[in-house]
């Protein structure tokens, strides 16, 4: 998606992907710097780590406690720091010094892609969140920063989901959530569960205690299958569904535009993603 749109606005520069082993995150980061790269996107292991080893951390980062988009910068004669590829490339106004600023879009593009695949706006809504790993506590955060009005949790290990239920005391302590099934109706729930990637897995709830016509709207995270068995079973049920294809769509678009400065041509990419995850 990245490299069809720079090749959408004309912009000389590409998007690459490394395998790069845990231990080596920190060299990886700083050959990536010296070799004049605009940015990174990091994927798990790695958003973690990269906390303590970006130079600054934009409030996204700071807020969700992990970071996917790093962006090289440099500070010019007037103190400000910009983007690296804002220097001239001939060296006239050379950075007086570097440094790596880190960032997170993932949770910004769950709230989008809510709001345009599913027309959902989350302030006020009912919300069962399956999931409590790294996808699931930072969706729990941007749904309680978005104001829903009541958040259940469920998840396989409940101690995980317990935790995220404390930190959401914490920081949201007006929000009233629950560890545990709603004993009524939702106006959305979420899969953030790895359950659904692989043909044989089990959907991710009990329909005993949740049954899927009490919930207005379902979200799977996961995006390949384009219909995970859950999503299936809640347009059997008569939900409105959308798939996680938008927020992978919007997180990368946030990304885009932290590194060129530049509105990131959506549908563009949008084709590009679908054609290259569903070969449409
Ligand atoms: P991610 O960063 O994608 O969230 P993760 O942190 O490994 O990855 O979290 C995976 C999530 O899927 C967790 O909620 C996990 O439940 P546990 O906390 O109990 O491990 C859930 N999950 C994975 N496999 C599962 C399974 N077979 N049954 C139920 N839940 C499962």
């Amino acid at each position: 998606m990245h490299n069809a749109a720079f090749a959408a606005l004309g912009l000389d520069w590409c998007y690459l992907a490394f395998e790069v082993a845990p231990e080596h995150l920190r060299t990886a980061i700083e050959g990536a710097q010296a070799m004049n790269f605009a940015g990174l996107n990091l994927t798990v292991p790695h958003k973690i780590l990269a906390l303590d080893l970006v130079d600054a951390l934009d409030e996204s980062a700071r807020t969700w406690g992990a970071v996917n988009t790093i962006r090289f910068e440099g500070q010019g004669a007037d103190g400000q720091w910009r983007r690296l590829s804002e220097f001239a490339a001939d060296g006239a106004d050379a950075p007086v010094a570097r440094r790596t600023q880190g960032f997170n879009t993932d949770a910004d593009g769950i709230s989008r892609s809510l709001r345009e695949d599913l027309d959902l706006g989350l302030r006020g809504k009912r919300v069962l969140l399956l999931g409590a790993g790294g996808a699931g506590r930072a969706i729990a955060l941007k749904l309680a920063s978005e104001q829903v009005a009541e958040l259940f949790l469920v998840n396989r290990t409940q101690s995980k989901a317990d935790e995220v239920a404390v930190e959401i005391r914490l920081r949201f302590p007006a929000l009233p959530v629950t560890v545990g099934y709603p004993p009524d109706a939702v106006d959305l729930l979420i899969n953030a569960t790895s359950l659904g990637l692989k043909p044989a897995d089990a959907l991710p709830l009990d329909l005993d205690r949740f049954p899927l016509p009490r919930a207005r709207a379902v979200y799977d995270t996961i995006y390949r299958p384009a219909t995970t068995p859950l999503l299936a079973a809640a347009q059997a049920a008569g939900c409105r569904t959308a798939n996680g294809l938008g927020m992978l769509l919007h997180q990368g678009a946030a990304a885009f535009e932290i590194w060129t400065g530049r509105s990131a041509p959506l549908a563009v990419m949008r084709q590009a993603l679908e054609q290259s995850i569903y070969a449409r």
